[in-house]
């Protein structure tokens, strides 16, 4: 277990790094956005300043903490030798960034390993998530909380599903997005309503502040959840994956209040 100290600097660390990343997003914003590259579909962009900001957060990490290893989504990788590993969103909601609507965020989360907790192997014990547009501040450690811009946040509490507001996201390609209607179609008329933001560390920072009731979706990827989901575990709500058996992770992933969370899994997976 780490030290109480420690977790305290990685989460000031992962604190000061977002807001460094997220003023130059900012930044970069104002002058206006173009896509430098595509992933998995033509609809999965890049930006310039998806990579300028990365670079930025992978140099800042490694002045302050040389040994730690790092996962990124454009593609920046290190082998830790202390043990923790850094897995870095540096724009979450990207599409919501080219166009200029308010749900973006750099997300960053200080992770060690645990074969059990989450499907890829690694749990968060410190992490921030900022939103430079909204000027929200998310930071958790474990055992310590979770807050948005240095309040105390807590999840909803046992909403009865028929009065729930969720969020769920979609991925960018066509199978995915069929996959991910059929599922969509055994929730939505079961609960309050259906919120889809564009950026999963906002929506599990959402759950995490009880804005929304529960998030749901399949496909994301470590850098979308590992700090949004140690902002919503420390805000009392849970994260679950598609059975007892199997950890949440890139093929099924729900966060919400303990009652909730179940009863959507229970509509998901059809039991
Ligand atoms: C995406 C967002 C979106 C989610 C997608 C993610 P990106 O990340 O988090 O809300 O529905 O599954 O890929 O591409 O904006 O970093």
């Amino acid at each position: 277990m780490l030290t109480r100290e420690l977790l305290t600097l990685l989460r000031s660390t992962a604190e000061e790094v977002v807001r460094e990343a997220g003023t130059l997003i900012h930044h970069r914003r104002a002058s206006g956005v173009r896509v430098d590259d595509t992933k998995s579909s033509v609809n999965d962009i890049v930006t310039p300043a998806d990579r300028e900001a990365e670079a930025l957060i992978v140099d800042l990490l490694t002045a302050r903490r040389p040994s730690d290893g790092i996962v990124a989504e454009e593609g920046h990788a290190r082998t830790p030798s202390s043990g923790i590993t850094w897995v870095i969103d540096p724009i979450d909601g990207t599409v919501n960034y080219l166009y200029n609507l308010p749900a973006f965020c750099v997300s960053i989360a200080a992770t060690v390993e645990d074969p059990d907790r989450y499907a890829d192997g690694r749990r968060a014990v410190a992490a921030a998530v900022f939103n430079p547009r909204t000027n929200e501040m998310f930071v958790a450690a474990e055992r310590l909380g979770a807050t948005r811009n240095g309040e105390p946040i807590r999840a909803s509490v046992d909403v009865p599903l028929g009065q729930s507001l969720v969020a769920t996201g979609f991925g960018y390609t066509r199978e995915r997005r069929l996959a991910q209607h059929e599922l969509l179609g055994r929730v939505i008329g079961e609960v309050r309503d259906i919120r889809r933001f564009g950026s999963a560390a906002y929506d599990l920072c959402l759950v995490a502040a009880g804005r929304v009731d529960a998030y749901f979706e399949v496909g994301i990827q470590p850098w979308d959840w590992a700090a949004g989901a140690l902002v919503a575990t420390e805000a009392g709500a849970v994260t679950l994956g598609p059975s007892e058996h199997v950890p949440p992770g890139s093929d099924f992933f729900i966060a919400g209040s303990p009652g909730l969370a179940h009863q959507l899994r229970d509509l998901l997976v059809g039991s």
